[in-house]
Formats: C-alpha cells, sequence, structure tokens
C-alpha cells in the first residue's frame, strides 16, 4: 500500500476519525481489514459518482484481489448511486435503498460506506441504523459540512412533509474518512457553506483557532482552488502549506465537535453549544430552505444570537465585529439584507413574527423559553449551556426598526466614548504599517473600512496585525515601508472604501520590484460604485511625478494598475479641490520618496484642511514634522508643504480618538433632554473638525458646554427651551449638520444652517434627506444653495408616531434618533445602517445612556398616512383641483364635473359671492395678505361644507401659505383626491396673457411657477398633466374624454379597470416595447386588437435626448409623464406600468431602486391603472407604494429567468405567499425547459385559484416551451403582435395566434351569430361581424337567418348550445322580447331589443338566460357626441321605433329640450308620453319651434329618405335652411336613412356651414355594431378594419 499521512482523532474512546488527503487506498485496505465482511455497499449520489466513483470501484476490487484467499467465497463489493439533494433524504429515499439492499441479499454483516455530503451521511446512516436492526457504516464525506459537522457525532435522520430531520436514530459509524481532497472538486459555495460551521466552533472554543480563521481565508481558499496533482498532500512532505492549514482547520473543528460528543452524546447540555446561531439560523431556515444553504442560515443566526449576547451587555462590539468580518471573509451571508437572502421572494414571510413562531418549536427550548447559545467573547460562551432568552430581546434583535421610548435617562449624567474615528482609524494603519517597530493601536473603529485596510495591507506583505485583549487591541508590526507586489491573479479589492482606495493608490507606487513568480503590477479595484467614484487627480499628480499607473477601465476611476517602481518624489503638484484624501494620500507617503517632497497644491480652493492637518498632526506623532510653507512678504500660509525623507517610528501604544461626528449624537440627546453628558476621549486638543460641534452649536443653542483639552460635557436647558441659532457656517463640520437640524426643529426660532453644499453628494442627498423627512413631522424647512433654514416648533407640537425613512445613511437614523428620544413613537426605518460607523449606537443608547428602545417589525405596523397615503375608499368625497393659474383648472374641472354628474365649484366665484367683492378689488382694497387669509378660511369651509360630490377649483395661490397647504395634505392623506393640474410655463403665458379677470402677478410669472410647483407637487396625491390646449393631439372629444377617465377612476365612481376581468373572461396585454410610445400611434388601433391593457415598459424608454447613450438610462419623471398622457390621447384602455429591473428581465439597473420607486409613485399620482411592482424590491417601500394606490392596483410580481423555480416545488409557494400579501394581482414568471413544466403551472394555478378569497394570479413560463403556459393562462397573458418592433420576452404569442390555439385545444368553441329579421338579404352585418371575428383569430360565424316570423326556427336557434347571440332588425324588435328572459334597462325604456346576448348563469357554464339589449341609442349617442360635446336643444324627426332610441339616447346625453315632429302629430305626442322625463315638444311643423328660443343643435332623423326632400311639391316633410339656424358652436345631423350614403337632409346640411357636421346612417350602423360585437365578445371591435370592408361593400353594393 501506498504510503499515507493519516491525523487521526479520538471520539467516544476511539481514534475512529481518520484525516489527510487522497485517502482512498487507506480506506479500502483499512475497510476491509478491519470491518470482515461478505458484501461491502458503496452509496453516494450522482455528482459524487461523476467525479469520485469510478476511483473507489477500482480501489476496492483490487484491494479484494489482494485479500487472503483464505475464505470461502470472495467478498462483494457492489455501489448504488442515487439522486443529489434534500429530496433523497425522505421516506420514499430511505425504503428505494432498503429495497436495493434487500434484492442484492444483504444480510447482517453488510458494512455500508456512505460516500457524500451531509444527505448522503444522514439518510445511510439512517438505513444502517435499522437495516437488520442495525449494520455497520461508514462516513465518508465529501462535503466540508459533512467533515466537520455532520459525519461526526452518530445522528442520522431523514425527512418528512412536515419538517426536517423529524426521524432518525443516534448511530455512531465504525469509521469516519476526513479527505480533504474531495473539497477540490465541491462548488465554492458549498464550501462555504460548511465554513460557516467552522467559524461556529472556533467561535464558541477556541479563540486562537479563530484567530486563524480570521487572518488566513486566502490561504484557506487558495488549498481548494488549486487542483493537487499526483496525489500531492498524501504524505506530509508532499502537502503544501495551504493543505497543511486546511487540514488543521478541519482537525481542529471536528476535534472540537468529538470532544464535545464524547462528554454528551445524546446532547442533554453541553452538546447545545453546537447550536450556536441554530437557534435563529434554524428559524431562517425553515423560511428561505432550500434556497439559501443550512450553514448560510446559521452565519445569519451567529450574527444576529451575536447581537442578542451584544444587547444583553455581555459580548461587546469587537466580537459581533470580528465574527461578521470572519464570516464575510468566508463568502457567508451575515444579515438578511444581503442580496442573496433580500433579492427573494421568500424574504417577505421573514416576519419577526413568524421568525419567533418557528423558534417556539426548537429542541433546545424548556418549555415556552427559548433558549440562545450566548457569547461572552470570541472563543467563549456566557454559560456551558444555551442561555434562556426573552422574546422582546429577540424581536428587537431581528426588528428592521428601532423605536426609542422618551423618558427619564437612566445614567444621567451620561459618561461616555465613541467608536474610534474612521479617518483617524484608516490613517493610523497606514502610518505604523510603514512604521518602524511594533504599535499597539486601541480604539480602533471595527468597520467595513478598516478591515479593508487592513486586508490589503497585508497583501502587499507592508506589516503584520494580531490581536490583544480579545480584540480590543491591535498589534502592528511595522513592515518599515518594504512592500512587494501581490501574487499574480492577486487583486486587491476595496469594496466601496472611499478613504483605502485614495490612500492605498499612493502606498502601492512605494512597491519596490518583487521576486519573479509574482504579478509585474498592482492592481486596485472596489465594487461597481467604487468604480464611479473619482481619483483621477491624485493619479494625474503620480503619474506626472513618474509613477506608471494605468486605469484599467474608465478614465479616472479604479481599477488601477501601479508599477513597482517607488515614488520619484521632488516637486509634486496636486489639485485638491475635490478631496483632501488625495493630499493625505501623498503626505502619508511623501517620506518614503527617493527624494525629499515638496508638495504644492493647485487648482485653487483646498477643500476640507482640517483633515490636512488632521494627517501632520498624525503624522508628527509617528515622528515625521511636515512644513508648511509662508509667504515671507505676508506671513500668509501657503498650500505648500516640505516632507522630508524619514521612515516612521511607531509609538509604542496609539490610542485612536473617539469619532467626533458619532460624539454629536449622545451630546444633542443631552441638549434635547435637558440632561447631562460627558464624552471622554474628544476635547478642543481634537483633531476633527466636528468636535467643535459642542461649542459652536450646542452653546449657543442654550447649552452649558465645558471642554477640556480631551473631554466634553454638555449640559442641556431644560425640555422645550433650545433656542434657534440665526446663522451657522458648519463648513468645519459638514458631518453634523444633521444632528444641528434635528435640535433646530424643536428649538424656538428659525435656524439657517450653511456651508454644507457638499452633503448633497454623500450616502444620500441629505439636505433633501432632511427636509423631507422634517416634514413627516409638520416641521418646516427651506432649502438654500448651500444649507437649509428650519423652521423650529414646540415638542408638543410636533406629530407623533412618523416613521422615519433613513437612506440607508447612517448619520440620518443617528440625528432622527436624537428627535425620537422626546417625540413619541418615532420609528426609525433601516436601524442597521448605523452599522457604518456605530454598530452598537442602539445598544448604547439603552446600556450608556439609559433610554430604552424597543424593535418594531415594519412588516406588522399599518401603513402611514401621507400626503398621498391611504383613504378610505369613499367614492362620493370631493376633488380638489390646484395647479397655476392659466393651468386649465375652470375647463378640466367643469369637463370632471359633468362626467362625474357633480357640481363644479371656483373657489374664486365662492369667493366673491361670499365677501360681497371681487377678488382683485379685494387685493387692492386691503393686500394681498388679507386676501391669503381670507382665501384659506374659505379652503378650510369649502373643505368641510363641501365635501361631497363636489369638484372644486381652487386659486393658484392658495399654496402660498403655510396653513392652506397642510389643509390640503391633510384631506389628500384622509378625505379625498387634490389634483395637481400641470401644464408647461410656456402654455400658461400664452393663455394669461390673454386674460384678465384676476390679480397680475407683482413679480414675473417664472418665479411663480418656480416656486408654487413644488408646492403643488407636494399638497397633491394625483397629476393631470393638461394636454388638453389647442395645440394638443388629442381631440375636444378625445381631452373629455380623457378627463372622464381619469376624475371616473380616481374617485373610484368607475376605476377604468378592465372589464373582463370582474366578467371571468381571459384577459390580455400588449407590452410597448418602445423606447418612445408615440412610435405606436399609427398603428395603435391594430396593435391593440383584443387586448384589455397596454403595459408601458418604462424602464425600455428612452428620450431623443438620452437616445445615443451607452447602457441603461432611468427615464425622467417629466419625460414619463408625457409618454402616459400622449398613450392617453390614442387610447382609453387601461395602462400597465412596468419598470422592468435587469435581475427580472428587464432594462432598469438593479441599484436604482429609489428610481423605480419614484417612477412607480408617478403612476398612481398619473392614476395609472395597473402598477406592477416586482416582489423583490424593499418591503417598505412596496408599503408606501400600496397605501396610495387608491383606486389602482398593484400587480406583485416575481420573475424567474434561471429555471431554479419549479411550478411543483417550494420556491413557488414562497413566490405566491410574498406576491399576495400586497399583491391585487399575482404574476408569477417561470421559465419551462420541457412542456410537462406548463402542466405543473396549471395544477398549480388551480389550485391557488380554488383557494377561498384566492386573487387572480398570472402565471406564465418563458421559453418556447413554454408558450404553452401563455395558451393557458387567462389573467393578463402579455401578448405581442407582428407589428411591435421586439417581443418583450421569448415565446410570446400575438393574441389572434392565442385565441387560434384556444380553438384548436377545444377552449374556445366555435358559436353562431345570427341577424334575425325580413328582408335582410342586403344586410351589412354579417360583413361588419364576420370581419371582426376574421382579424382577432375567432372561430365565429355570423349569418343572416331570414324567417317570415318569429316562430319555431328562431326558438330553436336561441336554444342551441352554440348559439353566441344575434342581432335583431325590423320587423321583429317587439315579436321577440317575449322569447327573453330579461331586458336591460335600454331595451325595457326603448321597448325594442336590437341585441341579444346569452349570458351564463351557472359556473360551469352551462346553464344560461337570454338577455335583451338595444345598442341602437348608443350607436346615436357615440355619433353625436363625436362631434357635439353638450346638447342644448335637438329636434327628432319621425316617431317609430328609431326615435325611441334616438330620444333615449338625448336623454343620456341630458338635453335640455327634444323637438320631435312627425308626419301624424298624434303618433309624436304618443311618443312625448312615454318619455315624461325627456323634456320633448311636440312640432307640428319640421322647423315650427317657437320663436327667439334656440334652434337645434342636434337633429336626427329617422324617416325614410324618400320622405324627404327639398323642392319636391308633395314632399311630406318639407326641408329648408332654417333647419340649420344654429350657429354657436358645433352643431350634427345624423340620418338614420342607410339608403343613399347622400341624402336630401344630408346634402342640405352640408350647405349649411362649417360647424354643421353630417353622419350618414351607415356610420351610425357600424357604430351600434361596434357595441354588439363587445357585448358578445367582450373584444372591443377592431374598427380599423371591420369599417373599410364595410364600407366598400356598401359602395359595391349602392
Ligand atoms: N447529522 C448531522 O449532525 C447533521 C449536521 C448538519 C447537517 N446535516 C444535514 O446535512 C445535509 C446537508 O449536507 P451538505 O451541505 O453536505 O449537502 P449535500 O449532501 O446535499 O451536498 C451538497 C451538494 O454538493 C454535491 N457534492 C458533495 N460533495 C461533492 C464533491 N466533493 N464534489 C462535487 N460535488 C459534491 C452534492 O451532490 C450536492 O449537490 C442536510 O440534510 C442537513 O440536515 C446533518
Amino acid at each position: 500500500m501506498t504510503a499515507t499521512d493519516i491525523l487521526k482523532v479520538s471520539i467516544l474512546g476511539k481514534e475512529s476519525i481518520h484525516c489527510g488527503f487522497h485517502l482512498l487506498p487507506h480506506i479500502a485496505q483499512t475497510v476491509l481489514t478491519t470491518l470482515p465482511s461478505s458484501t461491502y455497499i458503496l452509496v453516494t449520489d450522482t455528482n459524487i459518482a461523476n467525479f469520485h466513483l469510478n476511483a473507489f470501484e477500482k480501489e476496492f476490487e483490487s484491494a479484494l484481489e489482494r485479500l487472503p484467499s483464505g475464505a470461502a467465497s470472495k467478498p462483494r463489493f457492489l455501489s448504488h448511486v442515487i439522486a443529489p439533494g434534500e429530496t433523497s433524504k425522505s421516506r420514499e429515499g430511505k425504503a428505494n435503498v432498503e429495497d436495493f439492499l434487500l434484492l442484492n441479499r444483504c444480510t447482517r454483516d453488510t458494512v455500508i460506506l456512505a460516500l457524500g455530503g451531509g444527505v448522503i451521511g444522514d439518510l445511510i446512516g439512517f438505513v444502517a441504523a435499522t437495516f437488520m436492526r442495525g449494520v455497520r457504516f461508514v462516513q465518508i464525506p465529501t462535503t466540508l459540512l459533512g467533515m466537520v459537522d455532520s459525519s461526526v457525532g452518530g445522528k442520522t435522520a431523514i425527512d418528512t412533509p412536515l419538517g426536517k430531520n423529524l426521524i432518525g436514530a443516534f448511530w455512531q459509524p465504525e469509521y469516519i474518512f476526513i479527505d480533504a481532497a474531495f473539497l477540490e472538486t465541491l462548488p465554492s459555495r458549498e464550501f462555504s457553506n460548511g465554513m460557516a460551521e467552522v467559524v461556529k466552533t472556533a467561535a464558541i472554543w477556541n479563540e486562537a483557532e479563530f484567530g486563524s480563521l480570521e487572518s488566513n481565508s486566502a490561504e484557506i481558499f487558495a488549498a481548494i482552488q488549486t487542483p493537487s496533482e499526483n496525489y500531492a498532500g498524501r504524505t506530509k512532505h508532499t502537502r503544501s502549506k495551504a493543505q497543511e492549514l486546511l487540514l488543521s482547520v478541519i482537525v481542529g473543528s471536528i476535534s472540537v465537535k468529538a470532544h464535545i460528543v464524547t462528554i454528551d452524546e445524546r446532547e442533554t447540555g453541553l452538546r447545545n453549544l453546537v447550536n450556536f446561531g441554530h437557534t435563529i439560523g434554524h428559524a431562517i431556515e425553515a423560511v428561505l430552505t432550500p434556497t439559501v444553504l443550512h450553514g448560510e442560515c446559521v452565519s445569519v443566526g451567529m450574527i444576529l444570537e451575536a447581537e442578542v449576547s451584544r444587547q444583553m451587555g455581555i459580548l461587546g462590539q469587537v466580537g459581533v465585529g470580528r465574527l461578521s468580518r470572519c464570516l464575510k471573509a468566508y463568502n457567508l451571508p451575515i444579515s438578511l439584507s444581503d442580496p442573496r437572502i433580500a433579492s427573494l421572494p421568500a424574504a417577505k414571510l421573514l416576519t419577526v413574527d413568524r421568525l419567533l413562531d418557528i423558534m417556539r418549536v426548537d429542541k433546545k427550548n424548556s418549555g415556552a423559553e427559548k433558549k440562545i447559545v450566548i457569547l461572552s467573547r470570541i472563543g467563549a460562551t456566557y454559560e456551558q449551556k444555551a442561555t434562556v432568552v426573552q422574546d422582546s430581546i429577540i424581536a428587537k434583535t431581528l426588528s428592521e426598526a428601532a423605536k426609542v421610548i422618551p423618558g427619564v435617562l437612566k445614567h444621567d449624567p451620561v459618561k461616555m466614548a465613541t467608536p474610534g474615528s474612521k479617518s483617524i482609524s484608516n490613517r493610523a494603519l497606514v502610518l505604523a504599517a510603514l512604521g518602524k517597530g511594533t504599535c499597539r493601536l486601541s480604539n480602533l473603529l471595527h468597520s467595513d473600512d478598516t478591515q479593508v485596510m487592513m486586508t490589503a495591507l497585508l497583501e502587499l506583505k507592508g506589516a503584520s496585525f494580531e490581536w490583544e485583549d480579545e480584540g480590543e487591541t491591535l498589534v502592528v508590526k511595522g513592515g518599515e515601508g518594504a512592500l512587494s507586489v501581490p501574487p499574480k491573479g492577486k487583486e486587491i479589492y476595496l469594496g466601496n472604501a472611499g478613504t483605502a482606495a485614495r490612500f492605498l493608490t499612493t502606498v502601492c507606487t512605494l512597491v519596490q520590484s518583487s521576486p519573479v513568480d509574482n504579478a509585474p503590477t498592482t492592481i486596485i479595484t472596489g465594487n461597481a460604485r467604487m468604480k464611479q467614484r473619482p481619483i483621477g487627480p491624485l493619479v494625474t499628480a503620480l503619474q506626472a511625478n513618474g509613477s506608471a499607473i494605468e486605469f484599467l477601465e474608465s478614465e479616472g476611476c479604479l481599477p488601477l494598475s501601479i508599477a513597482p517602481n517607488g515614488l520619484q518624489g521632488g516637486n509634486i503638484q496636486l489639485a485638491a479641490s475635490v478631496s483632501s484624501q488625495y493630499v493625505s494620500s501623498i503626505l502619508l507617503c511623501a517620506p518614503y520618496a527617493l527624494e525629499p517632497v515638496t508638495l504644492d497644491l493647485i487648482g485653487g480652493q483646498v477643500i476640507s484642511q482640517p483633515y490636512i492637518d488632521m494627517t501632520i498632526a498624525m503624522m508628527r506623532e509617528f515622528g515625521v514634522a511636515v512644513t508648511r510653507r509662508v509667504d515671507p512678504n505676508t506671513g500668509a500660509q501657503l498650500n505648500m508643504y516640505d516632507i522630508p525623507k524619514a521612515t516612521y517610528v511607531n509609538p509604542s501604544v496609539y490610542s485612536i480618538e473617539s469619532d467626533a461626528s458619532s460624539a454629536t449624537y449622545p451630546l444633542a440627546i443631552a441638549a434635547i433632554t435637558g440632561t447631562t453628558c460627558t464624552i471622554e476621549n474628544i476635547g478642543s486638543a481634537s483633531l476633527q473638525g466636528d468636535a467643535r460641534f459642542a461649542i459652536e452649536v450646542l452653546e449657543r443653542m442654550g447649552c452649558e458646554v465645558t471642554q477640556t483639552a480631551a473631554s466634553t460635557t454638555v449640559r442641556g436647558p431644560a425640555v422645550g427651551q433650545l433656542k434657534a441659532i440665526e446663522e451657522v457656517d458648519m463648513e468645519v463640520m459638514t458631518d453634523a449638520f444633521l444632528t444641528a437640524t434635528a435640535l433646530a426643529a424643536v428649538a424656538s426660532g428659525k435656524t439657517r444652517i450653511l456651508g454644507i453644499a457638499n452633503q448633497r453628494v454623500k450616502e444620500c442627498n441629505r439636505i433633501r434627506a432632511m427636509m423631507d423627512q422634517l416634514a413627516k413631522f409638520g416641521v418646516e424647512t427651506i432649502e438654500l444653495d448651500d444649507g437649509l433654514e428650519i423652521i423650529g416648533k414646540p415638542i408638543k407640537d410636533l406629530k407623533r408616531g412618523v416613521s422615519v425613512h433613513c437612506y440607508d445613511d447612517h448619520r440620518v437614523a443617528m440625528a432622527f434618533s436624537v428627535l425620537s428620544t422626546v417625540v413619541e413613537d418615532t420609528i426609525i426605518e433601516e436601524k442597521r445602517c448605523v452599522e457604518k460607523t456605530w454598530p452598537n449606537w442602539w445598544d448604547d443608547l439603552e446600556n450608556k445612556i439609559g433610554l430604552k428602545v424597543e424593535g418594531v417589525d415594519l412588516a406588522s405596523i399599518a401603513p402611514k398616512a401621507s400626503a398621498s397615503g391611504t383613504r378610505s375608499p369613499d367614492t362620493s368625497a370631493s376633488v380638489v383641483v390646484i395647479g397655476m393659474r392659466g393651468s386649465g383648472k375652470t375647463f378640466v374641472g367643469k369637463a370632471a364635473a359633468s362626467a362625474l354628474s357633480w357640481t363644479f365649484l371656483d373657489a374664486d366665484a365662492f369667493f366673491e359671492e361670499k365677501h360681497k367683492i371681487g377678488v382683485r378689488a379685494f387685493v387692492h382694497e386691503r393686500g394681498w395678505s388679507a386676501f391669503r387669509t381670507a382665501e384659506t378660511a374659505i379652503l378650510e369651509e369649502l373643505l368641510r361644507e363641501k365635501a361631497m360630490n363636489h369638484v372644486i377649483s381652487l386659486g393658484g395661490g392658495v399654496v402660498e401659505v403655510p396653513e392652506a397647504r397642510e389643509l390640503l395634505k391633510q384631506y389628500a392623506a384622509n378625505r379625498g383626491p387634490v389634483v395637481h393640474l400641470s401644464r408647461s410655463l410656456d402654455e400658461i403665458v400664452k393663455y394669461l396673457n390673454a386674460e384678465t379677470a384676476r390679480p397680475a402677478y407683482g413679480e414675473p410669472i417664472e418665479d411663480v411657477f418656480r416656486r408654487r410647483e413644488p408646492w403643488f407637487a407636494e399638497c397633491s396625491s394625483h397629476n393631470l398633466v393638461n394636454h388638453f390646449g389647442p395645440n394638443s393631439m388629442a381631440s375636444e372629444k378625445g381631452s373629455r374624454d380623457e378627463i372622464a377617465r381619469f376624475f371616473k377612476h380616481i374617485t373610484g365612481q368607475q376605476p377604468n379597470l378592465a372589464p373582463n376581468v370582474a366578467a371571468g373572461r381571459r384577459t390580455y396585454f400588449l407590452s410597448l416595447t418602445y423606447p418612445d410610445v408615440t412610435q405606436a400611434f399609427p398603428q395603435i388601433e391594430q396593435l391593440s386588437e383584443g387586448v384589455d391593457a397596454l403595459e408601458l415598459r418604462v424602464d425600455l424608454l428612452r428620450s431623443s435626448k438620452d437616445y445615443e447613450l451607452p447602457g441603461p438610462v432611468i427615464p425622467s419623471e417629466s419625460f414619463v409623464s408625457d409618454q402616459v398622457a400622449a398613450l392617453r390621447n390614442v387610447t382609453s384602455l387601461p395602462i400597465v406600468f412596468t419598470v422592468r429591473t435587469v435581475s427580472q428581465g428587464g432594462a432598469f439597473p438593479d441599484a436604482a431602486e429609489k428610481e423605480a420607486f419614484e417612477l412607480l409613485d408617478l403612476a398612481l399620482r398619473l392614476g395609472v391603472e395597473y402598477v406592477d411592482v416586482e416582489v423583490t424590491l424593499p418591503t417598505y417601500h412596496i408599503r408606501d407604494l400600496v397605501a396610495r394606490k387608491g383606486f389602482s392596483q398593484i400587480i406583485a410580481s416575481s420573475h424567474d429567468w434561471s429555471g431554479n423555480m419549479k411550478w411543483n416545488g417550494d420556491l413557488v409557494k414562497e413566490q405566491y405567499e410574498a406576491a399576495k400579501q400586497f399583491g391585487d394581482i399575482i404574476k408569477i414568471v417561470g421559465k419551462a425547459t420541457s412542456i410537462q413544466d406548463n402542466f405543473h403551472l396549471y395544477d398549480f394555478v388551480s389550485k391557488a385559484s380554488s383557494l377561498p378569497q384566492a386573487k387572480p394570479i398570472i402565471a406564465i413560463n418563458m421559453g418556447i416551451e413554454g408558450q404553452m403556459s401563455r395558451i393557458l393562462n387567462s389573467m393578463f397573458s402579455p401578448v405581442t403582435h407582428p407589428l411591435l418592433p421586439v417581443k418583450a420576452a421569448p415565446g410570446q404569442l400575438s393574441f389572434k395566434q392565442i385565441q387560434e390555439a384556444l380553438h384548436l385545444l377545444g377552449l374556445l368553441p366555435t358559436q353562431r351569430y345570427y341577424l334575425f329579421g325580413t328582408p335582410i338579404a342586403h344586410s351589412m352585418s354579417p360583413t361588419l361581424h364576420n370581419t371582426g371575428f376574421e382579424v382577432l383569430g375567432l372561430p365565429h360565424q355570423y349569418e343572416l337567418l331570414e324567417t317570415s316570423e318569429v316562430g319555431e326556427q328562431i326558438k330553436a336557434t336561441i336554444a342551441a348550445p352554440d348559439f353566441g347571440g344575434a342581432s335583431v332588425t325590423i320587423p321583429y324588435k317587439l315579436d321577440i322580447i317575449p322569447l327573453l328572459d330579461e331586458l336591460s334597462p335600454a331595451a325595457e325604456a326603448i321597448g325594442a331589443v336590437n341585441t341579444i346576448i346569452p349570458q351564463t348563469t351557472s359556473s360551469d357554464g352551462k346553464s344560461w338566460k337570454l338577455y335583451g339589449d338595444n345598442s341602437d341609442w348608443l350607436g346615436i349617442r357615440d355619433s353625436i357626441s363625436a362631434y357635439v360635446s353638450s346638447v342644448d336643444t335637438a329636434l327628432v324627426i319621425g316617431a317609430g321605433g328609431t326615435s325611441r332610441a334616438a330620444i333615449y339616447a338625448l336623454q343620456a346625453l341630458a338635453a335640455k329640450t327634444i323637438y320631435l315632429h312627425n308626419r301624424t302629430t298624434i303618433k309624436a305626442q304618443e311618443l312625448a308620453c312615454a318619455f315624461p322625463d325627456a323634456r320633448i315638444q311636440v312640432l307640428d311643423a319640421i322647423e315650427q319651434w317657437p320663436e327667439g328660443v334656440a334652434p337645434p343643435s342636434v337633429i336626427i332623423s329617422t324617416v325614410p329618405a324618400a320622405a324627404m326632400t327639398a323642392a319636391s311639391a308633395n314632399n311630406i316633410f318639407p326641408l329648408s335652411n332654417k333647419l340649420f339656424e344654429y350657429r354657436d358652436g358645433p352643431a350634427v345631423v345624423i340620418d338614420m336613412a342607410y339608403k343613399p350614403a347622400e341624402t336630401p337632409l344630408l346634402t342640405l346640411a352640408a350647405q349649411a356651414g362649417e360647424h354643421w357636421k353630417t353622419v350618414p346612417g351607415l356610420e351610425v350602423l357600424l357604430k351600434q355594431g361596434y357595441v354588439q360585437f363587445e357585448k358578445w365578445t367582450g373584444r372591443r371591435c377592431p374598427k380599423h378594419a371591420v369599417a373599410p370592408s364595410v364600407r366598400s361593400k356598401y359602395n359595391g353594393e349602392s
């Protein structure tokens, strides 16, 4: 046998764990010789079999050959391969293996070898435990998790549908062979998964081991990433250093577990310790499995449990920080906001309640109490077992938001230190690393930024680091400036750490050429954001000085390639107006240049001088004196520095000053709560600008401040007594402005803060952020060019219950937590963002300051009201219209009132009535201010008194008054819609020049516009863009239709939702994939054939200005508003508004979440009917949006492009549940790889839809294989059209294709439609309807049924199962009625039926009723309203059935007077009596309306054309020009006579003037036909195709 070096570990008294590399020969030899048997069975999974089975079979076969041939028969070696994955670990999986054993006649003496990960180990172990009452088995783990965890300890189990690992046994293996070479084929994610357990074991047991893991992650990864050739590692002398390290880590971890198992095999006490991270980790896993792996969940669990310990005051932040960094170094997630978790739909289900609920059934619990393993420091636990922890503590840790409970400060006077300064920490690391000797750094900040800096310095071999005092002290052994290029292929990764990137750029120039096996240059790089941040000026300066630096991607940004040439030195010129960090970078390295350096700062204003001073002061402490030059004549300081050649001399101890910006928070809390706080590590001698906050801000606000060189004490005035500061320049302490702003909010008076313009480009636009969030408290602010003003309010007047959004900015969170100490119920969302500079802020607030902090689960609180917030769904609440004067409020308001049948109210008119004086005169006499006061009072009265069924138009200036704005915001939030009507400045100016009725502005209109527009936006819940002017594309009718649609939708009077959804029909939307949708308009009719809605793919939009830009573009809000408005001009179909992100298959950048939500919010403001919201977006944003949706609907969507989601798996259930929480409609999109996937989909949808209160679900599979799902899907199937430039998704079909497919599948059987009447041979109806069917791909047929009476033939026809509907014409419109079950109100009133519609009455569609309707009147109504918007007086000629329809139509249009003339007057009088409400006046002669009254603007003739002529003597209806007397606006003549096309009436009308429009009978016929078509099929009739074919048939016949 080949020599193999084995490390043996003892467990339960036996040295049965054998560890090493390439152990196969050793395994075969050991098993065959020490476990004699007749049968050896190896079980593995297909993944592992691919790599390793062959070798095992060969080795065992040949070892069996070599066995001494004493025995009767040679033992057998059999192998059995099963499917990989957790699903094999089931009862069925176990039975399958058992059947294999039984079929192969295995007996009690069988030895089973479990070759695989934890799944194989657990399953095969359990099989071994019960097969023949227990057989021997051997564990050969192939995953890291298997090696360090599942194979050791004898726990075996299988899963059941009710839970994991619920059935199993303790069954110890004979051997555990740990062959670390298996890890070389293991996917790296699986390796990390195992590392979680390794880190865990070290964390609870062995600090030294933890230290080794902390500093060796790169080497450990390298060991599994480099294949070991020729069995390298099998023997000690062939083992690489990396292999040694890997093995020692594994063996170390196993030894701890083996030790614990040996003491407590059955898990009664000590063995609980290995459950560190598992209490919370398991709960997370229960929700996220199988997408997130066990180790990944445990990794997050460990951090959360460590935070529980920190919260209990047991573990320090140092411990939490070390644990976080270590897990991160092994690519493990450390929080639920890790994108790998947060982007999963199931992450939405991780609510605090749900997690606590799952933890309730943990095995470790005693009764109702939960137990958690509490760390006391790295390497030790608080107790030798799990500790009981209260639910409230766990809940607080798990909550994403925090709430401070105002009250007495328990620790007043407070004495504390804040965490180390980030700036000083980073400088100290560079200085100590470059210095000579050992330096002990204390109070180092434990954050990402410093971690990145340390890792980089290690990679450059510039220094070595070690932790002392349980991590409180970092021991740096300086490398005296010796640095080397990292190995080939190794880039220095800096994440988004700006300081590290700037400092290290110069540090890397110091590197000297290195040994041959290293790379030729050093490469530093960062994450995507870092690759956009500037570094150009620094690189330019270094290049000019002779350094060879190249930009590898974009000019001016990381990544950089830096040659190891050393830094030249001499004169260096640097532009320092962008960042002082460039200056510090060169200063820090300058002593190591080849020549002494003179640094000359050029290019104007030097930014942030205090930071440059800080660097120089710190260099002095490390033994290098920099001199700043002085102008010999004036004595003024110059921007020129001389740095000598030198080596830093490390002080033995360097205490890092606390962070002065952080210190502002506890000091401000003292100020606002009237208590005392001392910060122990910051005083007047501080290097940091923010140290001046106490004196320059707090003292001026009325605090007592005592500052020594090294400490600062603040005592606040009594609560509520803070004073505003008239003006303060915070240029030298910009980061502290947020703290000052929070205090100013409750100070008496107005505070003006200046010098902080740079805060707009920090983690967020901090000025805007503070203004927006303060507004939620009711605090007014005014933005200035380089600052802001805050108008303070008494604490009691601030709003309670505000939820503060923090923009992921630590300073926003901490500043508002100051305010929350006096304003009850303030919620700070995203509490974790403080981790950037003060990870334990919330714990310190409780433990050191003494205010109780609670966790808040945002998912469980009701959405908060905001200006456009939740409203009671009161559909009669009045609408308020606001906007600039000249924006069209009166026109739009009146049109809206008419559409809603509500009352229009002009606030100015109301004002005049009330004050008995015109607005203009009032202002003239009493001045603007009196007018504004009076106007606000009127507003208050209107909102109270006219709260229902009014459209109220307000004066443009109303928003100038803060109280009025507040009233409007309240109204919008709690009562009804406030609509901001906007119009471009140009158009307003044009309009106003022509208008003088109201007072003129005393200032340029542009200024008024700019000032008021933001207020209008802020006070309104909706926005209507006025595109209705004469220059717009919309016709007068189009404008009215759109105004009607908009107001009916937003008030809920008639939400513009797709009617087919409610009717239970299949529905479709067309995806418009244009960069500019107006390109679709020429063919919009064709494109929208058959569909129920149009999808606007906002992520694909690009204005002409952006057209050429490379990469993704975020369309501006104004462009998107214009696109929506333009679309509304050409269609009234509902719009589906979609901002599809890249990861969900669209083009919108994933990182631009904020912008995405701004657009979605815009959609709701614009009254868009359906808004698609991806479930992976942050929950708090989604909740906000849902709260504002009004009568629009949310489509909650999730897309899986990977093909991982299976419709019969667990993931889809999670997606469904997540979407169900907030979607009105659920959309799940998967990917099909076979047709079977569509059947699974169908099953899933059927089951989901049969649940009570099921929501509609859009379920489709992408790809060609998924086409079938698009056919079967019944809710909003996205369709394409042959005329579209590109399909929105692969596999999309057109509406027509889907109808044809449905027909072939038997899901859309042919229906027959008829025309009943006689004579009907020349009817146009068959052409009309059959063309429509054909164009839409519907399999139906329309035919003539000419009968001599309404008899048996018709009865049989309407009873046939394929009867789809019928048109009824003369002479059967009345005779048909007895055969019908029900009449529409119109048919009832008109007394005639022209349309029969079968309506199903049972859910299976097998029974139906016959419904009689009349569409003639709709044809007439639509013909009138196409030209005339409101009818005053009309004339109807004739008194037959058609004139009844005409009167009904005129009545519906609210005509004030209807003249009726008929040859026989008596018949006309009868008709008038039938419509008592229609205000009919019967005329004896056709033109004889009374003198002096308005002539008709609408004339409808219902008599045959032959009955009317202009000239003939014996005419019945003599016609003259007098008929067309009406001149005051548009007017219309409709001749219902169907032939000839040009009747005498129409001919005469055509001569009456431009304003008289004519409508021939054929057009009315078409219009009523469209209505019939839609009533029958639920589809809009494709007019663009139907009308020409009907006209051509008509013309051919006449
Ligand atoms: N008994 C215990 O004490 C204990 C402890 C922890 C976990 N577990 C159980 O372990 C299971 C998880 O184990 P796991 O993480 O090892 O998962 P696993 O067994 O499913 O293996 C992970 C994946 O890696 C593949 N794989 C394994 N080794 C490979 C190799 N060397 N090269 C290439 N591919 C390889 C597998 O085919 C599988 O697809 C769970 O069922 C869990 O309940 C048990």
